[in-house]
């Protein structure tokens, strides 16, 4: 059998990936681009199992021993490239069952030998991984070391450190494959402030918007009528147009707050305008002043939607 390979790992929650990304290149990181990773999980006897599919990229079969620890741990691990995905999760989930999904966008830097994660990981947030690959043989010395050094560089506090994988912490929130968990509490604050600051003296239905980019910024918006009533704005595309002056971006995750007893659901334009900048699986979390009504996603509000690619095409 062959040997498992070792990596030196630390895993912190990461509340500013700009930041981040800033500290690793004034760190010398170079910049090894995005990914976005789909991991199914099944159900196994020892260790873990799971199949990750990856784009650009193609399939792998990872199964490993991953110690929980919050400081930096080592996780031995075999990786078995994958030809037909579709054919092997098929035979694992028939078989074994499928515990988990985890669904991520991962921008990758590579520092001395050390692997840089930031990871936005749907229905968790974002959060970032330092990864060293160590030597056969090594004594683990000198990865501890790189992770040290690294920590040190992109200034990860004990109190953002994290323990749980993904998967576990995933199952914790009921998460999964859809657009649910929990929503950024930052976020739906921005929101319910924002439909505080409400311009609707005509509909007296306040609606406030917030969204938070891959890399972590956020913006809102509220909605805003006018005498001349169809020139009122509604608060998504307030908190776009706030979104685009502060620089643009890809929207991880939207709110959107109404003190109604109704559901607020974005209208039909809205739908279009948050296609331009939403990814179809990012959580649209639906809230009143007191709860997180619903949870949906651009997927299922807008169907066989229409988008930038498509010109492109
Ligand atoms: N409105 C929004 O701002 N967002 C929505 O998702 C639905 C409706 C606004 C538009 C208008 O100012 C008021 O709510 C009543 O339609």
């Amino acid at each position: 059998m062959t040997e498992p390979s070792r990596n030196v790992e630390l895993k912190a929650h990461d509340p500013d990936p700009a930041r981040t990304l800033e500290r690793a290149l004034a760190a010398g990181a170079r910049d090894a681009g995005l990914l976005r990773q789909r991991d199914t999980y099944f159900h196994v006897a020892a260790g873990r199992l799971k199949l990750r599919e990856e784009d650009p990229g193609g399939a792998t079969l990872i199964g490993y021993q991953r110690p929980d620890d919050a400081a930096e741990r080592v996780s031995s691990y075999r990786l078995v490239e994958v030809p037909d995905a579709d054919a092997l999760r098929s035979a694992l989930a028939a078989a074994n069952g499928i515990d988990v999904v985890v669904v991520k966008r991962r921008h990758v830097l590579m520092w001395e030998t050390v692997r840089i994660h930031l990871d936005e990981v749907r229905g968790l947030g974002s959060f970032l991984e330092l990864e060293a690959v160590a030597e056969p043989g090594s004594d683990l010395r000198r990865e501890r070391d790189q992770i040290a050094r690294l920590r040190a560089l992109l200034e990860i506090p004990d109190e953002a450190l994290r323990e749980r994988s993904y998967a576990d912490a995933l199952r914790g929130t009921g998460a999964g494959d859809g657009p649910v968990g929990e929503p950024d509490p930052e976020l739906v604050a921005l929101a319910r402030e924002a439909a505080g600051r409400a311009y609707a003296p005509y509909s007296d239905f306040p609606v406030g918007a917030a969204v938070r980019t891959t890399d972590g910024r956020r913006f809102a918006g509220a909605n805003v009528e006018n005498a001349a009533y169809p020139q009122g704005q509604c608060a998504e595309a307030s908190a776009i147009g706030a979104l685009v002056a502060g620089g643009g971006g890809e929207i991880a995750e939207v709110v959107v707050a109404a003190p109604s007893s109704a559901l607020c659901t974005p209208c039909g334009g809205c739908r279009q305008r948050l296609r331009e900048f939403t990814p179809d699986d990012a959580p649209i979390h639906l809230v009143d002043l007191e709860r997180v009504r619903r949870t949906t996603s651009l997927g299922e509000l807008l169907p066989l939607s229409f988008g930038p690619e498509h010109l492109a095409a």
